[in-house]
């Protein structure tokens, strides 16, 4: 049996839970969910969406469900399918050019939309974009920590303006609907994208993403805002071992009470849209499951629409229900039936569309099914103005052919990055000091080391500009500066000599050495540390233990910043420094982190705030975020003014042979 009916699961999943693991959380029962009810329908909202529902053919419905990735398809091609939504993948800009203007993204925007009211008078497109740190794919935003970061500053208020200023540079790029924010709560930090996560307490997580969603959607429909998506529904964060796409098991009360608890904030802030998950989940009771969320109507439609009220609609991801047993990207009754309401494709859609026409007309797709999910897509564009029934131009439609603001300082203004350089601030986790060193005297000549000191693409990740961030140079951000120059700004130039591999004979004449170190970039399943590799795999190792090693031996204080999608272990690097920050992937605004090493102007130091939001190793295969024997805890971190210095960690050898799953 393969992929059980809801209730034939239940009581499935029931007897099993009984009969094979007494010692389980029990019966797999819908009840571990919290019962939300639907939002009341506002009837005059619903009359609209009938109204619309009942002039589209079979084939516009389709095309409502359909999203194509922009390399693959023509505004001509939008008009001939009536397509519903397109979505740019991480490193696909407007005519495949890495440095577009956000005019060229527009441009397209516009051309997408005529082509969509040409097909379905009324009713706009709309574009989903990965914008999950700042606008991130567009040359020349404001790029913010990735969630990491902004979980250690456990400041909801802060995340809510990011929310909002996100929003603004996105929809001056033409671009209605952002895959934001991730939700997971990771359970184990070899997961690729750790980074896109708040943290390992659910609480947190649910939080952050609430206000995430709260400030991006804030004026949606008013000519502010744009569509959130909470992502991935739902588990992506507990797989074995952190296999990106792996299989999450637990029961279905864990289920609910850990990776579903971010999902309760979202739907709080009314968020419009959910992506399934690439992850599978089995109860751990049990030898069944409900395999991948994709197509699992379990977990779509009696948990989420059901259960948990969500009258918005469910995205699969890139090409997700190929994944579903029995399926291709372009043919997945399966992934509608289970509740997948619009299907992103990288390439397929046109056979999609055929695939699925001919599914309905043989009756493997109920016409219900499709109204549903066309029902559910109109609301979501009613409510964005991007639909509207009385044969104008729908407002938010209309708001992009009216003359133009300016665009690039959407992307890039004072008040944006005076809030990314802030956050990057309160991001930073001081995890070893020594009484008074930091912040370093405005007069101090710094010699700065480390393979991470002056590129952009460690500091600010996967996720910037490229999907996996890692052919980025620092060419490609002009509108920051990386650690390096943002300490010759507030020092001056001369103050500061750069010597990556700290290949110096000495540091004489120098006060201090600024070490910066990171990770190289990653995204999704390449990020991963795999098989026996430890969680000192993602860093160049011997090389920057080297490093440390001939700093350290200049007899001078040396302050490490280590630049990470995740906590690694260090104990090395730290015993080999007199202080050491966790400074995550924190973006285009470096000068954040001069902020809070020198001695601001105004004399009046900045003490650190930020807080560890996961677990951080004591032993280099220590991967699990349940806090057992951590390092530093939770909650960890120094403000810089304390009395007595934090003890060095002891240094621990990788296992001969590499760590044991
Ligand atoms: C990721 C999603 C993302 C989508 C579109 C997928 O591979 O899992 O998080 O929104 O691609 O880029
Ligand atoms: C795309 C991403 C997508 C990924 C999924 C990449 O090529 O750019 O957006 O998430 O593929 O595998």
């Amino acid at each position: 049996m393969r992929k059980p009916s809801a209730r034939c699961f239940l009581a499935l999943a029931s007897i099993l839970s009984l009969g094979l693991n007494a010692a389980s959380a029990g019966p797999a029962q819908i009840d571990v969910w919290p019962a939300r009810p639907a939002a009341t329908p506002d009837p005059a909202l619903e009359a609209k969406v009938e109204k619309l529902l009942a002039g589209l053919t079979l084939k516009q419905k389709i095309g409502q469900m359909t999203q194509a990735e922009i390399q693959t398809i023509t505004p001509a091609e939008v008009r001939e399918y009536a397509i519903g939504s397109v979505l740019n993948g991480g490193g696909s800009w407007p005519g495949k050019k890495r440095m577009a203007a956000v005019e060229d993204w527009r441009h397209l925007s516009k051309e997408f939309q005529q082509a969509a009211l040409a097909a379905t008078p009324g009713i706009g497109l709309i574009w989903g974009i990965d914008a999950v740190h700042g606008n991130n794919n567009v040359h020349g935003a404001t790029l913010f920590p990735h969630h990491i970061g902004l979980g250690a500053t456990h400041d909801a208020a802060l995340v809510r303006d990011m929310g909002r200023a996100t929003a603004t540079a996105v929809r001056a790029a033409g671009i209605q609907w952002v895959f934001a924010p991730t939700l997971a709560v990771v359970q184990d930090v070899r997961w690729g994208r750790t980074y896109e996560g708040y943290g390992a307490d659910p609480a947190l997580v649910k939080l952050m993403g609430q206000a995430e969603i709260e400030g991006m959607q804030e004026g949606l429909g008013e000519g502010r805002g744009v569509i959130a998506t909470a992502k991935h529904f739902v588990g992506d964060g507990g797989t074995t071992h952190g296999v990106d796409q792996g299989l999450t098991r637990v029961s279905f009360a864990e289920l609910a009470k850990v990776h579903g608890v971010g999902y309760y904030g979202a739907l709080d802030a009314k968020v419009q849209t959910v992506m399934a998950s690439f992850n599978s989940w089995q109860d751990s009771g049990s030898v069944d499951g409900e395999g991948k969320m994709h197509g699992s109507e379990l977990m779509l439609t009696e948990v989420l629409k059901k259960r948990l009220g969500f009258d918005g609609l469910v995205i699969s991801d890139w090409d997700g229900v190929g994944q579903v047993p029995g399926c291709k990207n372009d043919d997945c009754p399966q992934a509608i039936n289970a509740g997948v309401d619009m299907i992103m494709l990288s390439k397929d859609w046109k056979s999609f569309i055929k695939n699925t026409l001919r599914a309905v007309e043989d009756g493997r797709i109920p016409k219900a099914r499709v109204d549903d999910a066309v029902r559910r897509i109109l609301r979501v564009k009613l409510r964005a103005g991007l639909a509207s029934t009385d044969g104008v131009m729908p407002p938010d439609v209309k708001r992009l052919f009216a003359p133009a603001l300016d665009l690039q300082k959407a992307q890039q203004n004072d008040a944006t990055v005076a809030l990314a350089r802030r956050a990057v601030r309160e991001s930073l986790v001081l995890l070893k000091s020594r009484p008074g060193l930091l912040p370093l005297a405005r007069g101090s000549r710094v010699l700065v080391i480390g393979s991470a000191a002056d590129s952009m693409a460690k500091q600010a990740g996967g996720w910037s500009k490229t999907w996996l961030g890692d052919d980025n140079t620092n060419a490609d951000f002009p509108q920051g500066q990386t650690a390096l120059a943002a300490l010759r700004a507030a020092l001056g130039a001369d103050q500061v000599v750069f010597d990556a591999d700290a290949k110096s004979k000495d540091a004489n004449g120098f006060d201090a050495v600024i070490a910066v170190i990171g990770e190289k970039p990653y995204a999704e399943g390449a990020g991963d540390i795999k098989g026996r590799q430890s969680l000192r795999h993602s860093l160049r190792y011997p090389d920057d233990l080297a490093v440390l090693e001939r700093a350290k031996a200049w007899g001078k204080p040396v302050v490490t910043l280590l630049f990470s999608g995740r906590p690694l272990y260090v104990n090395d690097l730290a015993a080999r420094s007199d202080a050491f920050i966790a400074a995550w992937l924190p973006g285009t605004e470096g000068a954040g982190l001069a902020d809070m090493l020198i001695m601001p102007a105004s004399g009046k130091p900045n003490r650190f705030t930020g807080r560890l939001s996961f677990p951080w190793p004591a032993t280099p295969c220590q991967f699990a975020t349940n806090g057992k024997d951590a390092w530093w805890p939770v909650g960890a971190g120094l403000a810089g003014d304390e009395k007595d210095a934090w003890p060095s960690p002891a240094d621990v050898a990788d296992p001969a042979g590499g760590c044991l799953n």
